[in-house]
């Protein structure tokens, strides 16, 4: 039967999802809430919304009177308040995790506590409250550098710092106590390589979904301060299929398990943030949901359809992931100051010719039936070939055309 589905959120990784559902001959309606009129220009089931996502009346209602058939939330913001409690309590199919489970990206120390409990390895740390202070200046003197500092609590990948020196480590650590209510990992630093995966959980059941690379960092060559992600591309290496293999057995089925065993089950999206080093994964990061902006090159690459996946997952079904062949490649355009304060209301022009195809739209709202910036990241350039050296080229080409005022890429995605 033909499917309603609801998307909860308004940025790329929603259009993204958007995008992969259109494709769907099993889809019949996508509706976000809110969505950005962005996802409206390359597809052609979706409807805009205008729902705030942490209103849950709201969009139960909606869910109810358009007889949607499933719900899939973007923002972690809105796990931690607890929408898929509220759609559950209600009878509504919903992908996501509950609040409890949630924790496992809303609290670092939580996730810490659940992968010692199931044996997964990750940096060594210690936190920190605000009756600690003398102690962490002792700790963090003692360290050898660099000194990895983290809040406890969601940050958008914008809450760690990573310090070259001791004297930038202790004013750092202090900042961040001084911020209410705000705990302190100071973890250890991992020198590796990173990779990100992406499964749909349910309990104990995994399907994996394989691995992705973003681009943290502002600017060119990994310096500037860290963001949401300024690109990315999968998959990562030519050995993806083996990694996401060794990745569930070691780490994510380990702590699927060990978060059943603990009664707070997870369901919906684990994403795992890893560094490989000498051979061995180390979790960095568990995220509840899926990423951005990663989510935009992963789903293209699917040749298996995601409705199928999504049933499997709610199914606790076996599940077959076949991908096509060939890199799907991403890069971020931004508006001048992002990560930090930004200016709206830019046009959105092209110097020329553009396939929306190649777009994935986040920051924009629309201004007198045009387009126009709202926010740091505006959009991404996507494209999928034989190898991601021609889909670079591709992005890269389009990239070219763009005049954005103020706007900015980096220049060296995937490289
Ligand atoms: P997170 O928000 O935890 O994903 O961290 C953002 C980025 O900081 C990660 O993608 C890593 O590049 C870096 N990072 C976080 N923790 C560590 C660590 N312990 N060692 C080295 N790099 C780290
Ligand atoms: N790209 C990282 C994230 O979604 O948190």
């Amino acid at each position: 039967m033909s499917k309603r589905i609801l998307i909860v959120g308004s940025g790329g990784r929603e259009h993204a999802i958007a995008k992969a559902l259109d494709q769907s001959p099993q889809v019949d309606r996508i509706y976000l809430a809110p969505g950005n009129p962005g996802v409206l220009a390359n597809t052609q089931k979706t409807q805009l919304v205008a729902i705030d996502p942490g209103d849950f009346d709201s969009l139960l209602g909606l869910v109810d009177q358009e007889e949607i058939d499933w719900t899939i939330v973007g923002p972690e913001k809105v796990l931690e308040a607890g929408i898929v409690d509220a759609f559950r309590q209600a009878g509504q199919t919903i992908v996501g995790p509950s609040q409890a489970a949630t924790q496992i990206e809303s609290s670092k120390y939580f996730a810490k506590q659940v992968m010692a409990q199931a044996g997964v390895a990750t940096g060594s740390f210690r936190l920190f409250n605000q009756d600690k202070r003398d102690e962490v200046e002792d700790y963090i003197t003692s360290l050898p550098l660099p000194i990895v500092l983290k809040k406890d609590g969601l940050a958008s990948g914008k809450g760690v710092y990573i310090c070259q020196t001791h004297e930038e480590a202790l004013s750092k650590a202090q900042d961040l106590l001084d911020t209410p209510d705000q705990d302190l990992i100071v973890e250890e630093f991992l020198d590796g390589e990173e990779f990100s995966h992406f499964a749909l959980v349910n309990e104990s059941h995994v399907i994996s979904l394989g691995l992705a690379r973003d681009h943290k960092r502002a600017y060119d060559g990994g310096k500037g301060p860290n963001t949401g992600g300024m690109g990315a591309y999968s998959p990562v290496t030519d050995q993806d299929q083996a990694l996401s293999q060794e990745i569930v057995d070691q780490i994510v089925q380990p702590v699927a398990d060990q978060m059943k065993d603990l009664g707070q089950p997870f369901t919906g999206v684990l994403f795992t943030g890893l560094m490989r080093v000498n051979g061995q994964f180390y979790v960095i990061e568990f995220n509840a949901r899926f990423g951005d902006p990663e989510t935009q090159v992963l789903l293209p690459r699917l040749e298996t359809d995601l409705v199928d996946l999504l049933q499997a997952h709610l199914n606790q079904a076996e599940a077959q992931v076949d991908y096509r062949p060939g890199s799907s490649l991403g890069v971020i355009l931004a508006s001048a100051g992002y990560p930090g304060q930004v200016d709206d209301g830019k046009d959105l022009n092209w110097a020329g010719e553009v396939d929306q195809a190649n777009l994935v739209y986040s920051g924009v709202a629309e201004n007198q039936g045009q387009l126009v910036t709202k926010g740091g990241r505006i959009l991404m350039v996507q494209a999928m070939d034989a190898s991601l050296q021609a889909s670079r080229q591709q992005v890269y080409d389009i990239l070219a055309k763009q005049d954005v005022e103020g706007s900015f890429y980096r220049k060296d995605i995937g490289l």
